[in-house]
């Protein structure tokens, strides 16, 4: 089956309004020659109407990095679902790395973004991704498997519609050490199983599955030849314009 690839950039806790305006312009303009390929920035907060009105009635979409899985209510400092959708977004990332070790989110609370992200209408970007010491000890499979399992808790193959997953080993996030293709081949695949016995096969035939971790020009289209790596979650590189457009070219293959 052919999925279409998705590419995305998570600027994370970078740009200004102006270099993020500036960024988004510049990957419109890209966007415009290549088809095919479905492409979405994910900017800081602050930032996301202003690119909102950027990537308005262009083929790049808007996605936030993180969102509070209430629809409102006393939680200072923190963002609502349909906050996101209220200025444009229609993806949000769940389940980064950086947030589930930096700020210690756990499985049922990335659980329940999920659902309340599914609930407002987003898509969801759902993060999975073993560590160093995890991958060396061999229980990566099994830091997957629970991952996805209770990351997907509840969620049925009609709501997978509007799930992709990120497998990003976390090795390899902002190392600059990519994992291989073989290496992304082998995880994506048994993530696709995993999927397969929670949601049916056939939502997992469909499900997208973005690589994540140190994706660059020169490696992307060796990652993204790969039969189940469906796009890329981008970081650093997103940053970089060029860079960016280069990896989406990549993905059209
Ligand atoms: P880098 O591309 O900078 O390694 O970051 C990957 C990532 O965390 C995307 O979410």
């Amino acid at each position: 089956m052919s999925r279409q690839k998705f590419i995305a950039g998570n600027w994370k806790m970078f740009t200004n309004a102006a270099s993020a305006e500036q960024l988004a312009a510049a990957v419109v303009k890209g966007v415009a020659k290549v088809d095919r390929v479905a492409v979405a920035v994910c900017p800081p907060f602050p930032y996301l109407e202003r690119v909102a009105q950027v990537v308005k009635g262009a083929a790049v979409a808007l996605g936030a990095q993180n969102l509070y899985p209430e629809k409102e209510g006393a939680f200072t400092g923190e963002v609502s679902p349909t906050m996101l959708v209220d200025v444009g977004c229609k993806h949000v990332i769940v389940g980064h790395s950086e947030r589930r070790h930096k700020l210690a989110e756990s499985n049922a609370f990335i659980n329940k973004k999920v659902h309340a992200a599914l609930a407002a209408g987003l898509h969801v970007i759902l993060c999975v991704g073993e560590t160093l010491a995890e991958r060396e000890a061999n229980a990566t499979d099994r830091l997957l498997d629970e991952q996805t399992t209770q990351g997907l808790a509840e969620i049925t193959a009609e709501m997978l519609a509007r799930v992709v997953l990120a497998y990003e080993p976390v090795w390899a996030i902002g190392t600059g050490r990519n994992a291989t293709p073989e290496q992304a081949q082998q995880a994506h695949a048994f993530l696709r199983r995993r999927v397969g016995e929670l949601c049916g096969a056939a939502a997992a035939e469909k499900l997208q599955i973005q690589y994540g971790g140190s994706v660059k020009p020169d490696n992307a289209a060796s990652l993204l030849h790969q039969p189940d790596v469906d796009g890329a979650l981008v970081g650093g590189a997103s940053l970089k314009a060029d860079d960016f457009l280069a990896i989406v070219r990549a993905g059209i293959g």
